[in-house]
């Protein structure tokens, strides 16, 4: 029997999706949960023939869901350490392979390509239909070189479970055996080296010290039963069905998936960021009864505290720890968690429904798949703007244009959205060049219906180094390029 995308909380092992997991390549369903990795974009020179070739022969290499599954199992029992990979093309790496057109995946933005900012997408609500180019509000002048090239594809290599430096080690030695195997038929662009940062518990934090990945969609039972220790569902329930994140595979055959992945190399300026929360906690304190710190100011851009608790579940007897079993009920004129803080922009857990009065299943369609890792330095505290360092977001998807790209330009760039005067995502929010965002409002006391609302115009800590969009095929696909 072939795969039903619109089923949820399955798991690995049931037979209806023996097929599709045996083709459908890992770290889609579930994180590869590895702490180092390495992401090889490259472009094809050879002729397309030599280049199947090669992806064909690579394609062994490639983890598959099943595969993935079984090595964790592995790693579980006996502490078998295995090499992760995932293989993605960009539509021109489709050009280059010699497939025909209508065997491209057809998602707008993937057909583009993030570099062009010419090409209008609709990134409205459904039935209010307004086409805008560039919505992300890219500037190419900011881009690195790397990206500014023609990318053809990438190669994600992880590997974790072992010391640091032994797994950075292994891992320039599979760099290198890939480049090897490459030779005549494509060359490497750049490498980026992506690494895991954990706080003293152990929980994976980005650069601005906060604990992220916390809040995905789930798709296995297992996952959502994870949840549980986590204060459960019934306030937020985290379950997505499949086609969230699969597609069919327009190259493979009837049980043959894929995703769409965004990828963005964004660079965060720490001692900018804290320096402007210290300023924020200023401006709060002096308007309100309490003092409040920076940390506290650093919440109520985030929408959560360092330690991962929502700001909006502030309980009389100190800070819950709920993680991810809340909505935005109790708080709906943002007098908790603002309306413009991260975590409220990218999901707003009802907030379309009370506004607009929009289904909720549309919005929990704009949900994506957060695997991105950081990258650079691991100095939280550095005394220097703008040091190598950030996050490579890497979102997967089933549609770029009403999942991310929404997300990013109808929501955090929005700053109407939820409601008039908003303001942008603080953490995210791109503006468009040459046009400063306006003033967020910041509550000066917590949920209290009678407070003042202070302006104060926080924006421009994350700095967009570039990016692309591409697909990650099917291995049916991917091994069908011999022939
Ligand atoms: C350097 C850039 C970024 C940083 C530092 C960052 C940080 C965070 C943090 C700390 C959280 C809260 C913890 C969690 O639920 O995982 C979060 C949540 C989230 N972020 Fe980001 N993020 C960044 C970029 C983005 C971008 C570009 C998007 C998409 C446009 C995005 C989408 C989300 C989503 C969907 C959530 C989960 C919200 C929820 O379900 O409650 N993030 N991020």
């Amino acid at each position: 029997m072939s795969a039903n995308l619109n089923q949820t909380n399955i798991e690995i092992d049931d037979p209806n999706f023996q097929q599709a997991f045996s083709q459908l390549q890992g770290n889609i369903l579930k994180g590869h949960g590895r702490d180092h990795s390495r992401h090889v974009f490259f472009s094809f020179v050879g002729d397309s023939t030599a280049n199947r070739q090669w992806l064909a022969q690579i394609s062994n290499q490639v983890t598959s869901t099943l595969e993935q599954q079984n090595q964790q199992q592995r790693f579980k029992e006996k502490n078998e350490i295995h090499l992760f990979t995932n293989l993605m093309l960009s539509c021109h790496g489709y050009k280059q392979l010699g497939i025909e057109q209508e065997k491209w995946p057809s998602d707008k933005a993937f057909q583009a390509g993030m570099k062009d900012l010419t090409t209008p997408f609709d990134t409205l609500p459904r039935g209010d239909h307004n086409p805008t180019a560039n919505p992300l509000n890219d500037d190419l002048e900011q881009w690195e070189n790397g990206f500014l090239r023609q990318i053809d594809g990438m190669v994600l290599l992880a590997l974790g479970g072992i010391d640091s430096a032994q797994a950075e080690q292994q891992l320039e030695q599979e760099v290198q055996k890939l480049q090897a195997s490459m030779a005549g038929v494509a060359e490497v662009v750049f490498v980026q080296k992506g690494h895991v940062m954990r706080n003293d518990k152990q929980q994976v934090i980005e650069h601005f010290g906060f604990v992220d990945g916390v809040s995905n969609p789930k798709f296995l039972f297992s996952e959502l039963n994870e949840e549980f220790k986590n204060g459960g569902y019934s306030r937020n329930d985290p379950s997505a069905p499949l086609n969230t994140v699969m597609v069919p595979d327009p190259g493979g055959n009837a049980d043959s998936f894929g995703t769409y992945v965004v990828y963005r190399k964004l660079q965060q300026n720490i001692k900018g960021f804290w320096d402007r929360l210290d300023i924020l906690a200023n401006t709060l304190s002096e308007n309100s009864p309490t003092n409040v710190d920076a940390e506290y100011a650093g919440a109520l851009c985030v929408g959560r505290f360092k330690d991962g608790t929502p700001i909006s579940e502030q309980g009389n007897d100190g800070w819950s720890n709920l993680f991810n079993n809340f909505n935005y009920d109790d708080d709906a004129d943002g007098l908790k968690c603002p309306f413009h803080s991260h975590a409220r922009k990218t999901n707003p857990r009802g907030d379309t429904v009370r506004q607009f009065n929009s289904p909720p299943t549309i919005e929990r369609s704009r949900r994506i798949v957060r695997r991105g890792i950081s990258f650079g330095s691991t100095d939280l505290a550095p005394n220097k703007e703008w040091t190598d360092a950030g996050l490579l977001f890497i979102s997967l998807q089933a549609d770029i244009v009403d999942q991310f790209i929404f997300m990013q330009n109808t929501w955090c760039n929005n700053e109407g959205f939820v409601r008039q005067g908003t303001g942008m995502d603080p953490l995210v929010g791109q503006a468009k060049k040459g046009q400063p965002p306006a003033a967020q409002k910041w509550p000066t006391s917590w949920g209290s219906p009678n407070a003042e609302q202070v302006d104060f115009s926080f924006s421009g800590f994350v700095k967009t180094l570039g990016g692309e969009y591409f697909f990650m095929p099917s291995l049916q696909f991917l091994r069908s390029l011999s022939a």
